[in-house]
């Protein structure tokens, strides 16, 4: 049997006709770039939210570095976040100029510890930028106290985890901004690259609607800026997926749910837990081997049996080679669940249109090695 790692294909048969629809409204409309699809795919993902506005760009990572830009960020300026992340979380914080300030993360979640936040925080420390790891929510009510006594911008880094939210909490409620990937390995993904900001910031979003378009929101006149846009076709791809993304959701969750209960018996692994009244979407469903040394034996388990397992993220940001190739970084502390996070993840297939089968074959083949062990 063979159980890939994502399940495109598959979605796209589901939805075909909705996709094709609004691909062909794009075709035949004309308009390609800023055109009305992408205007009616804002006004969606923004109602969607629950937020004042969302503005289309051309990846998550610039979405990042674009929110940082337009909230005046930049060399000089200290930004913290974990370092078990995505290595784009880092690299938009080095793109809008800033010094990145890791702190550990959470040892259960594996999101930013809002604990080891405060003591990190300098005269120049200017925003934080917490990461909904594997599409779970940061404790963003902990992190918006430190946010306020200490009057820091917060820039969700919303990549993985759309329709989830925390205990009284929604995504982009807490914050300055959200930022989305619509890279199609996500949650919410086209086929190809996209992004967004989600804010209620009315500055906010007019200052990345002329960034990501040259500078400019009237014909023939700019200020410095980026070609960073999310074009139309994506967005039509886009606003057929948004109405079925809250049911894709469910789907994971009850595939996770079924991973849990299959593998709980395993003495060598930590399963992912879902924090009281948060809603984890389950972007990946990563579980830890207790010890270092077994991870890659057990993945090399999984792939020969035609498990497409995979690891996020095996070398944490700042255990990169090279690291930080000139660019400002510091370490604040230990970030010892970081590393032990890097050093034993693995990640099990994960996505709507997985089977009962495929699943079960999964733990299986993973409680077999966890017999196979001393
Ligand atoms: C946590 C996180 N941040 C940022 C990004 C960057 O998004 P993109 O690949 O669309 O630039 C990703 C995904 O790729 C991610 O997982």
């Amino acid at each position: 049997m063979k159980v890939e790692f994502y399940g495109h294909i598959r979605q796209y048969r589901n939805i075909q006709s909705e996709i094709d629809h609004n691909l062909k409204t794009v075709l035949e409309s004309g308009q390609y770039v800023m055109g009305p699809m992408l205007k009616r795919f804002e006004s969606e993902l923004a109602a969607y939210h629950g937020s004042k506005f969302a503005v289309g760009v051309g990846n998550g990572t610039d979405a990042i570095w674009l929110t940082l830009m337009a909230l005046g960020i930049s060399q000089g300026d200290e930004v913290i976040t974990h370092p078990n992340t995505f290595f784009a979380t880092a690299e938009a914080i080095w793109i809008a100029g800033a010094t990145v300030v890791f702190v550990d993360c959470d040892p259960q979640t594996k999101c930013i510890d809002p604990n080891k936040i405060e003591s990190a925080i300098t005269l120049k420390t200017k925003a934080i930028v917490p990461v909904h790891l594997y599409g779970q929510c940061a404790d963003m009510k902990a992190i918006r106290r430190v946010a306020d006594k200490h009057k820091l911008h917060v820039i969700e880094d919303n990549a993985q985890a759309i329709g989830a939210h925390g205990d009284g909490f929604k995504i982009g409620q807490l914050s300055d901004a959200a930022t989305s990937s619509f890279i199609i390995q996500k949650n919410f993904g086209t086929f190809g690259d996209g992004g967004a900001v989600v804010t209620n910031n009315e500055r906010i979003d007019a200052a990345i609607r002329k960034l990501r378009n040259h500078g400019s929101n009237q014909r023939n006149v700019h200020s410095f800026g980026f070609n960073s846009r999310l074009d139309d076709l994506h967005a039509g791809v886009l606003s057929a997926k948004l109405k079925h993304i809250d049911a894709w959701n469910d789907l994971r969750r009850k595939w996770a749910a079924r991973y849990t209960a299959g593998l709980k018996s395993a003495k060598n692994f930590t399963l992912p837990s879902e924090r009281k009244g948060y809603r984890h979407v389950y972007h990946l469903y990563v579980i830890e081997t207790k010890k270092p040394e077994q991870r890659d034996a057990f993945l090399k388990v999984l792939n020969d049996a035609g498990i497409d397992a995979k690891t996020h993220y095996s070398i944490a940001i700042h255990q990169q080679p090279g690291f930080s190739w000139g660019k400002g970084a510091q370490i604040h502390g230990s970030v010892a669940n970081a590393e032990q996070n890097a050093a034993t993840c693995i990640s099990l297939p994960m996505y709507p249109e997985l089977t009962e089968q495929e699943v079960d074959y999964v733990v299986s083949k993973s409680l077999d090695w966890d017999k196979a062990q001393k």
